[in-house]
């Protein structure tokens, strides 16, 4: 148990001091893109069998030059190779949207992807969003809605959510708009069916929907 001098740390505390420690990880692994060897072909077997290719993605802003097992996922060449570990792995299956992603504007789970299948692609974590002293509104917003409790699916709902804003912007239509021709508007029906990919373990959608529809409305 905690003595009376023991220092608190509250779950919103936590979870700055963990987005603040993502984005320093990111920025002292980031190597400027003059000094990036160029892309090279793959195909070098590796000892265990399969085979290695080089790869090159902007990564948040900065070119990133990687050396993968062709059979590495977007989510593990993040996390493992780049050490981006802001990005989530709930079930690798595709079915959780912890390990949501933005790559080259579309959101997507970094899980279901080869690494060596995004080439020279803009990829957006969450490291790349805001920091702890800069946050994204969406991340602000989050914080300011209490849209956490234990914050691991929070990465991946951020991602996802600044994506469907611009969705909406663009007049992308979800399996709920009533018109596919008409400009969609983010009612909260709209909202939860569009977010429906991020589940959130702790139950905090109604306060999820809070962060996201102030966002909204207020042009993010
Ligand atoms: S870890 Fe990718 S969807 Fe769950
Ligand atoms: S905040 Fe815990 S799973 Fe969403």
């Amino acid at each position: 148990m905690d003595s009376p001098t023991t220092p608190m740390i509250s779950r919103r505390d936590a979870l700055i001091v963990g987005a603040a420690t993502a984005a320093a990880v990111s920025a002292s692994n980031a190597t400027p893109a003059s000094a990036q060897p160029a892309p090279a072909s793959p195909t070098a077997a590796s000892a265990a069998g399969g085979f290695r290719t080089k790869l090159s993605l902007n990564v948040n802003g900065t070119a990133r030059a990687l050396d993968v097992d062709t059979r590495t996922t977007l989510l593990d060449a993040l996390r493992e190779h780049l050490q981006l570990t802001g990005t989530k792995k709930g079930c690798d299956h595709g079915q959780c949207g912890a390990c949501t992603v933005i790559v080259d504007g579309r959101r997507i789970n970094s899980c279901l992807t080869l690494a060596v299948m995004h080439e020279g692609a803009q990829v957006t974590t969450i490291e790349g969003l805001g920091t702890p002293q800069n946050m994204h509104p969406m991340q602000a917003a989050f914080v300011r809605h209490d849209g956490y409790q234990c914050g691991y699916c929070t990465p991946g709902q951020i991602c996802s959510a600044v994506a469907v804003i611009d969705e909406v912007r663009r007049g992308i239509p979800s399996h709920v708009s009533a018109d596919l021709t008409a400009r969609p508007t983010l009612s909260a029906e709209e909202l939860r069916e569009r977010m429906s990919g991020n589940i959130c373990r702790c139950g905090a959608y109604s306060n999820i929907v809070e962060a996201i529809t102030e966002v909204a409305g207020s042009k993010a």
